[in-house]
């Protein structure tokens, strides 16, 4: 029988660590049901320790999510873990992930401990979680600039505790895939109870090899399960990316003769929710998901994919979520077929009344655009920026004048805890005037650190898709807005940055 590559997804743990990629409990709870809609096998929903935030969503997520293994992160402690154990009581399968720094460097300057009281503490919290629970992944944080004499001592130990999966993680993003691919190999080789677990691979992307590196792990080291987020997310240069990832095991199955669970189909939605959620932009030449990723923009590739497609095309659009006819709804279409759409992409809505709001929102999108491409309709369902009961800031309406030689003036209507407010500024440009209009009501003193704009679908007539970063008193936010008309989608952005912003966060960061 074909051995199975396990597929552990960290975009709402590690991937929601990059500085302005927090998503509220609602954004959690709609990726991880997608996480669960693509087949993810273990999801790691947050570190229930770090926050009572944090705790909330892993519980959440646990409580909702019945096919996937959920899983929580831990410092090596027994508050940390009882913390996790007790978000991941509702889960039909939980489990608990314990890290504790191995390498010469994170021992002495971070942990300020001996090699010996971080091997007792690595047995120790084993021993107690165990008593918790079964499913438990043990990572040696820096595992690869970690001595591996120590790390074997170490392995072996919380193996014979009762660590069912070793993971570990290239923490900083230094390894080479063939070496990467040898340490593990050695690890398992040198480890004499190393067959009673399944070994994992963690790799970040510092170096760009991230993706690279843990399918060495898989190949040459023999790891069988991957650490991975969606679009490669994650603090820095970001994690390693799970729809490139699996398309490599998939596409080149001859090569690594391994099977994986994931239903590749949902793999373009669940990239366009975590970007249109974080406001993370895809770049178009990313694989897979990019936007470009199946064009052929040269006549001679146009010709040869025309006359038969695996002439320059390896994998096929459609098995990644990509449609061929991408022209899909328009002003005349009802409720069903707007319905039946949002489940081909893969979008899932659990009530009536979600549907309903969303197909209010896509008939005003119709009404001032005559094509609704899929990416339209992928953007319509993550837009949060629209007024909601929960939320402090939500926008209601805008109007600005231009004119050559003149000053820009907007006027926007939003709400503020439900109430309506019209603020009005000048500014050098109407995006700037009607940002300035929101600011000078609000007041939050934030500093905008980015402002990019995207047109979703690659026309003047498409909407346009804008991020704006804000930071303020050391946070980092990111609010995404879209509509046609882009001061709007601008306007929507930034009420949705501020609404982040208000939600506080004080949390412990895992790799502190
Ligand atoms: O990169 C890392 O070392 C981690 C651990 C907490 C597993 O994310
Ligand atoms: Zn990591």
């Amino acid at each position: 029988m074909t051995e199975k590559l396990i597929i552990f997804d960290t975009t709402l743990r590690d991937g929601e660590q990059s500085p302005g990629a927090s998503m509220t409990r609602d954004e959690k709870l709609r990726i991880a049901r997608q996480l669960e809609r693509l087949k993810v096998d273990v999801i790691e929903a947050g570190f229930a320790a770090s926050s009572n935030g944090d705790f909330e969503c892993v519980k959440a997520i646990a409580e909702v999510v019945k096919d996937s293994t959920i899983c929580s992160l831990a410092r090596a402690n027994d508050r940390d873990i009882s913390r996790a154990a007790e978000a991941l009581k509702p889960a039909n399968s939980g489990r608990l992930h314990l890290f504790l720094a191995t390498s010469a460097l994170h021992m002495e300057k971070k942990l300020r401990m001996t090699p010996d009281q971080v091997f007792e503490q690595a047995k120790l919290s084993v021993r107690f979680a165990r008593n918790l629970m079964g499913d438990i992944e043990f990572s040696p944080e820096d595992g690869y600039r970690s001595d591996p004499d120590f790390l074997c001592r170490v392995i072996e130990a919380v193996i014979a505790e009762g660590a069912t999966t070793i993971n570990v993680p290239d923490t900083v993003g230094y390894a080479i895939p063939e070496l990467y691919g040898n340490f593990i190999k050695n690890l398992r080789e040198r480890i004499p109870n190393s067959d009673k677990a399944i070994w994992s691979v963690h790799c970040h992307n510092d170096l760009g090899m991230a993706v690279a590196n843990s399918l060495a792990g898989v190949k040459i080291g023999g790891a069988r399960q991957v650490e991975c987020t969606i679009n490669g997310l994650g603090e820095r240069a970001g994690n390693c990316s799970l729809e490139e990832v699996v398309m490599a095991v998939k596409t080149r199955k001859d090569y690594f003769g391994l099977e994986v669970g994931i239903d590749t189909r949902h793999i373009l939605a669940t990239s366009r929710m975590v970007s249109q959620t974080t406001g993370f932009v895809v770049q178009p030449n990313k694989a897979v998901v990019g936007a470009n990723a199946f064009a052929h923009a040269s006549g001679i590739h146009q010709d040869g994919v025309l006359k038969a497609r695996d002439t320059y095309e390896i994998m096929r659009a459609e098995d990644v979520g990509w449609t061929a006819n991408k022209i899909v709804l328009g002003k005349l279409s009802g409720r069903n077929a707007f319905k039946q759409r949002l489940q081909e992409l893969g979008v899932a809505m659990e009530s009536e009344a979600e549907i309903n709001n969303a197909f209010a929102r896509f008939k005003d999108l119709a009404d001032r655009k005559s094509e609704i491409f899929d990416e339209d309709i992928l953007a319509l369902v993550s837009d949060e920026s629209v007024a909601q009961d929960n939320e402090q800031y939500g926008f209601v309406s805008l109007s600005q004048h231009s004119e050559t030689g003149e000053r820009p003036h907007a006027r926007v209507v939003f709400t503020v805890a439900g109430k309506e407010i019209t603020s009005e500024s000048d500014g050098n440009g109407p995006v700037d005037a009607s940002l300035k209009a929101i600011e000078s009501h609000v007041k939050s003193g934030a500093e905008m650190v980015l402002y990019s704009v995207n047109a979703i679908s690659g026309s003047t007539e498409s909407q346009g898709e804008v991020t704006v970063r804000l930071q303020n008193s050391g946070r980092v936010v990111n609010g995404v807005g879209a509509d046609p008309d882009i001061v709007v989608a601008s306007a929507k952005a930034y009420l949705s940055a501020l609404n982040k912003l208000q939600s506080k966060a004080d949390r412990v960061a895992a790799q502190g």
